[in-house]
């Protein structure tokens, strides 16, 4: 396999060394730097959608603003991670994410960090949704369901199931944890599991020995299906499972 190209650049004036092409903000985020960002998430790829992470990069004498999620580092760049040019722009952004999703506290938090006590922008009523589409990245990359996507443009741009039918979605959670706003909710009432977002309720398998529900039965019998396990490797809950 071929080396690892390596290069050296500097952050706020402390060189720093990346692999080559590797997305700044996780580099920054490593080496201890605060960079506020909402749609990154290191176990999927980068979208640049809520342009928090904002920063100033220089190369070859030229400086810009940019998101630092989707910008691969280079040799010999200079980047800034805090100046009165991207403190404005992030307080714009901030206020209109606040408007948008004015009941989530990872972004009231945020705003007032900044120095953000309310909006000047209209409150939306769009259920604390900011389309930042980790959800869909997650569930398509990660768990491989492909069962969210966005949907509708302009103003009616949503994320959700294609047709409103969540038929693919095994109820698994992980855009319920991914979520930066926490507004997919998952709730679990006896047998049943529901991804309140998505209105997909399932059936949860119960656990052979004791009893407990403990995984929706759609989502088990598609990861059999997939890894080719036999048919009853869930029937124990991974308690009964771990003392057998
Ligand atoms: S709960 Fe459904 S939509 Fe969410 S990640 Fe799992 S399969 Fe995808
Ligand atoms: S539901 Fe949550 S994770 Fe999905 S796009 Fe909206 S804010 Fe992002
Ligand atoms: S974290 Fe970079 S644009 Fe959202």
């Amino acid at each position: 396999m071929a080396d690892k190209e390596m290069v050296r650049f500097a952050i706020d004036g402390q060189e720093v060394e990346a692999e080559k092409g590797t997305m700044l903000l996780p580099v920054a985020l490593e080496y201890g730097f605060e960079i506020p960002h909402l749609c990154y998430h290191e176990a999927v790829s980068p979208y640049g959608a809520c342009r928090l992470c904002l920063v100033e990069v220089t190369k070859r004498g030229r400086t810009r603003l940019t998101t630092s999620c989707n910008y691969p580092v280079d040799e010999g760049i200079d980047v800034t991670t805090d100046s009165e040019d991207i403190q404005r722009a992030r307080r714009m952004i901030l206020e209109l994410l606040l408007a948008r999703a004015p009941h989530s506290e990872r972004i009231k938090k945020l705003a007032y960090e900044a120095g953000i006590k309310e909006t000047r922008f209209s409150l939306m009523d769009v259920g604390d949704c900011i389309l930042c589409g980790l959800c869909e990245r997650v569930c398509r990359e990660v768990v491989g369901a492909d069962a969210i996507s966005f949907i509708s443009r302009g103003d009616k741009r949503d994320v959700g199931p294609p047709f409103a039918d969540p038929i693919a979605c095994i109820a698994c959670g992980a855009c319920v944890y991914i979520c930066p706003t926490d507004c997919i909710k998952m709730e679990e009432r006896g047998d049943e599991r529901t991804i309140v977002k998505w209105n997909r309720t399932l059936k949860m398998q119960e656990c052979k020995s004791c009893g407990k529900p403990f995984a929706p039965l759609f989502q088990l019998n598609w990861i059999i299906d997939k890894v080719n396990l036999p048919k009853d490797f869930y029937d124990l809950c991974p308690v009964c499972r771990a003392g057998r």
